[in-house]
């Protein structure tokens, strides 16, 4: 992690695509649903969506919301709502949530709606979905068509690959997210997403990320990591990522000839359990 560029060239060069088709895509649509990773709300969103989707009405999708923190949760809802931004909580695991967003949807595009129906019209209402890799679009947009993804027809103007389907009565779905770009002008961000699993790890140091995923854990979540490797507080409190790193090997037996430890194998479990959610409901941001 120690080079920045290296991260960043992970991601292919598809930025002015995206930009454009997520462009195209806005005339035809009444509502963008930006969906983020509840772990890392503010990481895994990319800030250039303010710019790229302007006046159109948004709301915001608190996904994996089963495996971050309960009480950030709530947070992050109320931080947003200070903002005018409506957002739900949501965990396509379970589906939890899922139900809210048409009603949520329709609330937000209320004046809208009245004043299309006052002119007779009854439109419906057609969303997009976007968000960056791995939070969760896919999960979404099958939860929402019940895995059944009822089409409803090509239209003139969609870009090209683009269908509808039908979510409710009224409620029509880009069946194509909007991929965005993961944004790390700052190499926190980059390890945030790393450590959640949105970048792959074979670009990256995977001690050396383990260790900072420790160093973080250590300072806000230290109870989680005494409890999942049964540690003393001591053996984390204060203690550097690596040291942390280098207690767990000990302590589950991951040893190399020589009685040196296998950090490199703790690594990989330790990012392994934390995306899994072993190490408890933890929220980074
Ligand atoms: P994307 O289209 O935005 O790239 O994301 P996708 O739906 O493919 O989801 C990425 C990973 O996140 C998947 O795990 C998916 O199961 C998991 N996921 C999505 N939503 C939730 C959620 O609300 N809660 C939890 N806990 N996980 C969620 P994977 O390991 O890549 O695949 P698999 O476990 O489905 O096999």
């Amino acid at each position: 992690m120690s080079d920045g560029m290296q991260t960043i060239q992970w991601f292919p060069g598809h930025m002015t695509k995206t930009r454009r088709k997520i462009a195209e895509n806005l005339k035809l649509i009444d509502i963008v649903a930006e969906i983020v990773d509840a772990r890392i709300p503010q990481s895994s969103r990319n800030p250039d969506i303010d710019a790229l989707v302007l006046n159109k009405p948004r709301i915001i999708i608190l996904n994996k919301s089963d495996i971050a923190d309960p009480q950030k949760n709530r947070i992050w809802l109320d931080y947003y709502k200070k903002q005018g931004i409506t957002a739900i909580l949501v965990d396509c695991k379970s589906g939890k949530g899922v139900n809210l967003f048409v009603p949520t949807v329709k609330s937000i595009l209320k004046d809208q709606l009245e004043r299309a129906s006052h002119k007779g019209l009854n439109k419906s209402v057609r969303v997009m979905i976007v968000g960056i890799p791995n939070v969760g679009k896919s999960s979404f947009i099958n939860r929402l068509s019940g895995g059944k993804k009822a089409k409803v027809e090509d239209r003139p103007g969609v870009t090209m690959g683009n269908q509808w389907f039908s979510i409710s009565k009224d409620v029509e779905l880009l069946d194509t997210p909007g991929i965005l770009w993961p944004k790390f002008d700052d190499m926190l961000v980059a390890e945030k997403l790393a450590f959640t699993g949105a970048i792959k790890d074979n670009v990256l140091d995977v001690e050396q990320l383990a260790a900072r995923l420790l160093t973080c854990l250590a300072a806000d979540y230290a109870k989680n990591l005494v409890k999942r490797y049964k540690l003393e507080n001591s053996c984390v409190v204060g203690k550097s990522g690596l040291e942390v790193l280098e207690v767990i090997a000990k302590k589950r037996g991951m040893l190399l000839s020589g009685g040196k430890v296998d950090t490199e194998r703790a690594a990989i479990m330790v990012l392994d359990e934390f995306r899994a959610a072993k190490l408890g409901r933890i929220t980074l941001d």
